[in-house]
């Protein structure tokens, strides 16, 4: 029923579209008529005699729409075939002028209300704005090749299909389509951390597990499908002749005082003692120059170095954004994370780290972005889109290696966010989330401090990623402490809920009562999974027991989230008695990304069966009714 409405709105706009183009095509007409009177006055002016014909012709058509249309006179043998043409013509126009018939129609909603419709013949036109608040569909007038048409869709999102394999140490689904970072609840990336801070149920921002693992999972998904970035060394501080990284050759001294020398043994550097580094000397203050070195680079806008200072000193990147502004982006000593004059500097807090190498990776064109949108709302990404990077500054006393730009630092990202894992993971094995949510405020609520189920999986699958690829154990370690929280109850601080008692699942809000979050679940069913696979004995039989539960669960009560024509968020209608939560169409699309995903690695049919039927709510299909 709704469906065949949707239909005719859509025959509507079709309709309307033809209208547009019939009297774009008219009044194309008329201006061929002018000529056409004129043709008449010519020949009316020659040939006096003729005069009749022409007033026969021009009364032969019965339709008024064309009565200023007439037909260019032709005498003798080729009369009769313009006289068919223009006859056919006529017969056109009618139809046209037919189809343009309709009026206006009350259209009476539920005894409700009462909105403006079209009637044409035995059909009923409704408004398409109307449709799609009603329905709950989408749909835009769109203009290609000289034409428009309605382009209409029943959801607003689009299916990423997994690869045909999956191991632990694979692209994480279709995570290269995240873009954690480009989010505006995400205050900016830290450069004490290199991890996202979010803003989303606290405005001053704090790190959020889920969140950090993301952005991880989606910059390792972005290195295997873009490879490696191309690179730009512009001081490694090795090649004292000459080359791309000449060393020293190219940087300016902004006063005598200022010193730039090659260092053999960096202080501190324990390893690589043949490693050479420089040594840089000069005020700290921000209004001096700084020791400079030229850039103008166009293609690579990422930049990376080690660093390390014994004073409050800085590095300044001074790029020019496409609208022409020059931005420095100040690397500073505070223990903030960003500030900003909103005109043309943006600062970021290096945390008090004097006196011990730091290894920085930034993708500039978010340090602007995010430093922009922290005065007056969004930011013009149009306008602080990076054209070049002019310069590069240092200032105070420290040293440097491996100052590199890059087109991409996306493994540089994925390991910001493993050893922030690593380094915050608390005693129980999680990362607490220090601010309160309210999923349903007054029903369903977690004090700060709380853990999710779908923190700790996200978080297994980064550590294990990172595992595999540097083959450092402290990221299996990690992975494996992060599963006790599994096995605690939420009541007693845990992720674990147990449906009818029976069925153990993972909460991603440990909510009391529970809330049966679907996606967060199957989140953490893959972090799990990675885990298994990867971990070996003990380690790897506790997170196989604790997976299977979690699988035997979800083909039992999968069920329980279709709704018939999409999906349903969680389960809060049956453990709170209030109204469902039907999944919007990116979570229904969630769902079915990660219902592709476990097909990949478990064949059970109720997944098959269960995802053809997902897909085809997207397109407005819905199960049968009794
Ligand atoms: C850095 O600046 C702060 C505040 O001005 C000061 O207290 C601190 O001693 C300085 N540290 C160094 C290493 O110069
Ligand atoms: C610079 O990079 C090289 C090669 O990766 C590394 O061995 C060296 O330790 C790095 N320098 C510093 C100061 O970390």
């Amino acid at each position: 029923m709704r469906l065949s409405r949707a239909i005719k709105v859509v025959t509507v706009l079709g309709i309307c579209s033809s209208v547009i183009t019939i009297c774009l095509w008219s009044s194309c007409s008329a201006r061929q008529s002018d000529g056409f009177d004129r043709g008449l006055e010519t020949l009316r002016g020659e040939r006096g005699a003729d005069e009749n014909d022409v007033l026969t012709f021009h009364n032969r058509g019965t339709n008024s729409i064309a009565s200023d249309q007439q037909p260019p006179l032709q005498p003798g043998d080729r009369d009769q075939a313009q006289a068919d043409h223009w006859q056919q013509q006529q017969f056109q126009q009618q139809q046209l002028q037919q189809q343009l018939d309709y009026h206006e129609i009350d259209c009476n909603i539920n005894n409700e209300r009462t909105i403006k419709c079209r009637k044409e013949g035995p059909e009923v036109y409704v408004p398409f704005s109307f449709v799609k608040k009603y329905f709950e569909v989408y749909g835009d007038v769109v203009s290609t090749d000289g034409y428009e048409r309605l382009e209409f869709h029943h959801a607003n999102s689009i299916v990423h299909p997994p690869r045909a394999t999956y191991t632990p140490s694979a692209m994480f689904m279709a995570f290269d389509h995240y873009n954690v970072e480009n989010r505006e609840r995400v205050k900016c990336i830290t450069a004490s951390e290199g991890v996202p801070i979010t803003t989303q149920w606290n405005k001053e921002g704090y790190h959020y597990s889920i969140q950090v693992a993301q952005y991880g999972l989606s910059h390792h998904a972005k290195h295997i499908v873009t490879g490696e970035p191309d690179q730009l060394v512009l001081e490694d501080a090795e090649d004292e002749d000459g080359g791309v990284a000449g060393a020293l050759a190219d940087w300016q001294l902004p006063d005598k005082k200022s010193r730039l020398v090659l260092a053999r043994h960096a202080p501190g550097l324990e390893e690589g003692g043949d490693n050479r580094v420089v040594e840089f000397l000069t005020s700290d203050s921000l209004s001096s120059k700084g020791i400079t070195l030229p850039v103008d680079e166009k293609a690579n806008k990422c930049v990376s170095m080690d660093v390390k200072f014994s004073t409050n000193g800085s590095v300044i990147i001074v790029v020019e954004t496409v609208s022409r502004d020059r931005v420095s982006i100040h690397y500073v000593f505070t223990g903030a994370h960003i500030a900003s004059d909103g005109k043309s500097n943006v600062f970021y807090g290096l945390g008090e780290r004097h006196n011990e190498w730091m290894h920085i990776a930034r993708d500039l064109k978010f340090d602007v972005q995010k430093g922009f949108s922290l005065k007056g709302g969004k930011p013009d990404k149009s306008h602080t889109g990076i054209a070049r990077i002019v310069e590069i500054r240092l200032h105070g006393h420290g040293w440097l290696d491996n100052l590199t730009l890059s087109s991409a630092i996306h493994m540089e990202q994925f390991y910001d966010a493993a050893n922030w894992l690593v380094k915050h993971q608390d005693e129980r094995g999680g990362w607490p989330i220090m601010v309160a949510r309210r999923v349903v405020p007054g029903v369903l609520e977690l004090p700060p401090g709380w853990y999710s189920a779908m923190g700790q999986g996200q978080a297994m699958s980064v550590l294990v990623r990172a595992y595999l690829d540097s083959k450092e154990k402290r990221y299996l370690r990690s992975a494996v402490e992060a599963l006790k929280l599994f096995e605690i109850d939420s009541v007693q601080g845990g992720v674990r809920a147990r449906f009818l008692g029976q069925l153990d699942w993972y909460e991603e809000y440990p909510t009391t009562p529970s809330s049966f979050v679907l996606n967060g679940f199957i989140y953490s069913l893959m972090g799990l999974y990675d885990l298994k696979e990867t971990a070996s004995g003990r380690d790897k039989e506790t997170a196989e027991r604790i997976y299977s539960s979690g699988m035997k669960s979800l083909k039992v009560m999968i069920g329980l989230y279709d709704s018939g024509v999409g999906t349903l968020y969680d389960l809060r209608h049956i453990t709170a008695g209030i109204e469902p939560n039907r999944a919007r169409w990116d979570y229904h699309t969630t769902h079915i990304n990660q219902v592709l995903q476990l097909m990949v690695i478990d064949d059970d049919p109720i997944f098959k069966t269960t995802v053809q039927r997902w897909l085809g709510y997207l397109q407005g299909r819905k199960s049968r009714h009794n």
